[in-house]
């Protein structure tokens, strides 16, 4: 699928804004602080239903006015469609000018694939932000993920309530049964999502990863960490750690707890892998993300990379390019590179979007 275009209004430091891309490669550079990130973050919004760098929404509106929209077409192979995004005090949803009642409804409409190089933080930070790389891949594949992880999450919220209860308000410990019933429900069935995701991504890895490496001489695997695999298994644990848990006002385990691992020759690599080493790891598991998408959508996802170019070297920039072609590429950069294929570029100055290289 690709992106035909995006008109952007009040959206962060653009006025009015129309960019329209080619179905594959589009190159958006421009100075620090132009408004390049800011064109990807819109996409972003239309896929996920979210920015993934605003705290909050009305960050995105521009500054002195009071309501921004983003509208993006796009086109799958038998069909064209657009997303709007219109953004207030609330964000509302349409698709195709129909108002969605949850934002859930349009995720995975549109089906992107985001490079940064804040991705790096997948591999050097804990195990939260691994879990909300899983998370965001599944979520945008299927729906239904989404909706288990807020039951669980609501369900975690109020048993951790309940245990504050039993600490200060002598509440009966023996009602946390439903609670820790529901709670296991609902992880053995996310356990399932994210072993069977996890096993995908286990089954890609190790060609990807001596793509980019040009050698086959580093062993590169992926690990999925739970305790929650089946559900006695998982209540048994709930029960162990229950005096633990009414102590400390929370619950001590579950899928909110999960980690993925990735190992280099058998260790981890956020630990003991070399700058180099990281990096190409955080490539090779974006790159099994991207083929996971392209198997499971039967088509070929937006790839949005923003400033990512620079983080890799020429052997790197390579491979790469070469594993993603077929796909529509948005590559936004500060300096100009330069391609022997063909392309559109686009100069972005001071929230105005010009293009500048059609596309023959
Ligand atoms: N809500 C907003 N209203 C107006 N300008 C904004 C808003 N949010 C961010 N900006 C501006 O957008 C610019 C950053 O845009 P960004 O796309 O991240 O830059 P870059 O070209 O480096 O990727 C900054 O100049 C910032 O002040
Ligand atoms: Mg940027």
């Amino acid at each position: 699928m690709y992106i035909k275009e995006v008109t952007l209004e009040n959206f962060r430091n653009y006025e009015k804004q129309k960019v329209e891309f080619n179905e594959n490669i589009n190159i958006i550079y421009g100075n620090n602080a132009q408004g390049k990130t800011n064109i990807i973050e819109s996409i972003f919004l239309c896929a996920f239903g979210k920015s993934y760098r605003a705290k909050k929404d009305i960050d995105l509106i521009k500054f002195n006015t009071n309501n921004s929209s983003v509208e993006v077409q796009y086109r799958k192979t038998d069909r064209e469609g657009k997303i709007r995004a219109n953004i207030k005090e609330k964000k509302t949803f349409f698709i195709n000018d129909i108002k969605q009642n949850k934002i859930s409804d349009i995720i995975g409409k549109i089906n992107v694939v985001i490079f940064t190089p804040d991705d790096i933080e997948i591999i050097k930070d804990g195990p939260q932000r691994r879990r909300k790389f899983l998370d965001m891949m599944i979520s945008s594949l299927k729906p239904n993920y989404i909706h288990l992880l807020n039951l669980y999450n609501k369900t975690l919220e109020q048993r951790n309530n309940y245990l504050r209860q039993i600490k200060y308000e002598n509440k009966n410990p023996q009602m946390l049964d439903i609670w820790d019933e529901q709670l296991s429900e609902y992880a053995v069935n996310i356990y399932e999502y994210r072993k069977y995701y996890i096993e995908k991504i286990s089954e890609k890895i190790e060609s990807f990863h001596s793509l980019i490496t040009k050698s086959g001489k580093e062993e590169i695997k992926i690990k999925y960490i739970s305790n929650s695999n089946n559900k006695e298994k998982f209540l048994e644990n709930l029960r162990k750690s229950r005096n633990i848990d009414i102590k400390r006002g929370y619950t001590a385990t579950g899928v909110h707890r999960d980690d993925l691992m990735i190992y280099v020759n058998s260790k981890p690599v956020s630990i003991f892998g070399s700058q180099g080493q990281q990096r190409t790891a955080i490539l090779t598991l974006k790159l099994c993300e991207l083929q996971i998408v392209k198997e499971e959508i039967n088509d070929t996802p937006i790839l949005l990379l923003d400033d990512f170019m620079s983080e890799l070297d020429e052997t790197r920039r390579k491979s790469f390019l070469e594993s993603i072609k077929g796909n529509q590429v948005i590559i936004t950069c500060t300096d100009k590179i330069k391609l022997n294929t063909n392309y559109s570029e686009f100069f972005v100055e001071q929230g105005i979007c010009k293009k500048i290289k059609e596309y023959n």
